[in-house]
């Protein structure tokens, strides 16, 4: 855990140099943004806590091991995707070649945390299924909250470098599967309303996916149009 911290700010380091030396962002803004969104803080257990049934923060150690460990899982393949098709819009080799070093690191992350979560669903696989269960369903990426957060997720999703189909199709499901989530028969009681629940949210973020591209879908349409009567 150690050295995926220092693993996450040498990331922190080599996008803030690149940006400064390209002159990509201003960098006085960027640390403006760095000093508020540090100020303000993170913790899985402020996202989840009061959602968790049976939670209790000041007895329950090993359940906020599960929590956070479901979490990076999820949220490091999520970095994984998003700064490679970064690389890919930026239009630089150079970023492209950092960026995809970038993501190499984040899978590598990902599958770490992926298997600890793995070995938490043999033990004790009622309580592992409930915080999945929790963490998809509230799931929000570290940035969240920060200024410009819901701007630049639009502009993201617009681009095509994280919308709710990936994180549907190259985040959740992937995950879900490597774990056996739907064919695993360890479950108890709990796990099974825990994994029906979890199904149930899968499919209505499905219909979610289809109504977010058919309203982006329309909306490039009408700049296309717009454009086109411009010229
Ligand atoms: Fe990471």
């Amino acid at each position: 855990v150690g050295r995926w911290t220092a693993e996450e700010n040498r990331h922190g380091i080599v996008l803030r140099d690149y940006l400064v030396v390209t002159r990509g962002v201003d960098p006085v803004a960027l640390e403006q943004a760095r000093m508020i969104h540090m100020t303000n803080g993170y913790s899985t257990m402020a996202v989840v806590g009061d959602k968790a049934p049976d939670f209790d923060i000041r007895t329950s150690s090993s359940a906020g091991f599960l929590f956070s460990v479901a979490y990076v899982t999820f949220q490091e393949l999520a970095t994984r995707v998003s700064h490679r098709n970064t690389g890919r819009v930026c239009d630089d080799p150079l970023a492209d070649r950092m960026l995809a070093r970038i993501a190499a690191d984040e899978n590598l992350h990902m599958i770490f945390y992926r298997n600890l979560c793995a070995a938490s669903l043999d033990l004790a696989p009622d309580q592992t299924i409930e915080a999945i269960n929790t963490i998809v369903q509230n799931f929000q990426m570290p940035g969240a909250g920060m200024p410009g957060w819901r701007r630049n997720g639009v502009l993201m999703a617009k681009h095509g470098i994280y919308d709710l189909r990936q994180h549907l199709e190259e985040v959740l499901l992937p995950v879900l599967r490597k774990w056996n989530i739907f064919e695993r028969n360890d479950f108890g009681v709990r796990g099974e309303r825990a994994r029906e629940d979890l199904a149930a949210f899968l499919e209505r973020l499905r219909g979610e996916v289809l109504r977010f591209e058919e309203q982006r879908d329309r909306s490039l349409a009408r700049a296309a149009k717009r454009q086109h009567q411009s010229v």
